[in-house]
C-alpha cells in the first residue's frame, strides 16, 4: 500500500501509483466509515453531506479534472477534513484503488445513461457491476442509486436484484431530501427521478 500524495492545501489526491490500492489511513485525519461517491461532478450533494457527517470520511470520484476542482473549492471553503477527491475513472478506482471491503456506502448518482442501444455497453453499471460493488463495500454496506433515466433504472434493479449478495432496502429521509446538482435541474425541468438502494449481508 501506500500509493497517494496530497498537498495538504488540497483535497485533490495525488496519485503516486496507479495500481496499489491507497491508503486510507494516509489521505484521512482520523480512521471511520468511508463513504465514496462515484461520478461526483461539482460534488455539490458530497461536499454538504460530508460537511453534516464529520464522523464519517468521503471520497468524490470523478474523470473530469474541472469538476473535480470544485469538490476541492467546496470542501476547503468549508474547511472539511473528511473530503477527498480522485480524478480517475469510477471502475478503475473500484478495481484498483480502493482497498477491498472498505467502504460503508457508495453513492452512485444519475450516472451517464448512453441511452442509444448501441451504447448501452458503455454504461458503468452493468452485468459485471455487482460483483465490483460487492468486493469495495465493508458487510452491512450500501449502495445507492439514482437516475432520471427509465431504462438504465430497469438495469440497474435488474442486475442488483438477480445477485444473491444484495437486499433491496428503503433510501433514508435524509438522503431522499439531499439533492444532487443533475437531480435539482430535472426537478426544475419536471423530469421524474428514480431512486433504489441494495444492502449486503452484515
Ligand atoms: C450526469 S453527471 C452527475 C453528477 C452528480 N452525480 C450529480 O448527480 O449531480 C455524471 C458525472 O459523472 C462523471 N462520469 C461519467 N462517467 C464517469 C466514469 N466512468 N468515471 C468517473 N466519472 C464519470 C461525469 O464527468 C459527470 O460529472
Amino acid at each position: 500500500m501506500a500509493s497517494a500524495s496530497s498537498n495538504p492545501s488540497d483535497l485533490i489526491v495525488e496519485l503516486r501509483s496507479i495500481v496499489e490500492p491507497l491508503d486510507l489511513a494516509e489521505l484521512f485525519r482520523k480512521s471511520q466509515p468511508l463513504e465514496v461517491e462515484l461520478g461526483c461532478g461539482d460534488a455539490s450533494f458530497l461536499a454538504e453531506y460530508a460537511r453534516r457527517h464529520p464522523e464519517r470520511n468521503f471520497i468524490g470520484v470523478e474523470r473530469l479534472l474541472g469538476r473535480i476542482r470544485k469538490l476541492d473549492r467546496k470542501g476547503q471553503r468549508a474547511g472539511l477534513t473528511n473530503l477527498r477527491g480522485v480524478q480517475i475513472e469510477s471502475s478503475y478506482f473500484l478495481h484498483y484503488l480502493l482497498p477491498p471491503h472498505s467502504a460503508s456506502a457508495l453513492h452512485i448518482y444519475f450516472p451517464d445513461p448512453w441511452p442509444k442501444k448501441r451504447h448501452h455497453k458503455n454504461r458503468l453499471i452493468n452485468e459485471s457491476f455487482p460483483q465490483l460493488v460487492f468486493a469495495a463495500l465493508a458487510p452491512g454496506g450500501v449502495v445507492y442509486l439514482r437516475t432520471d433515466d427509465e431504462d438504465y433504472f430497469a438495469q440497474m434493479i435488474g442486475v442488483f436484484g438477480a445477485s444473491k449478495e444484495f437486499q433491496r432496502i428503503e433510501t433514508p429521509p435524509e438522503l431522499v431530501e439531499l439533492l444532487t446538482d443533475f437531480e435539482r435541474e430535472f426537478r426544475a425541468r419536471g423530469i421524474q427521478t428514480l431512486r433504489a438502494a441494495y444492502r449486503t449481508p452484515a
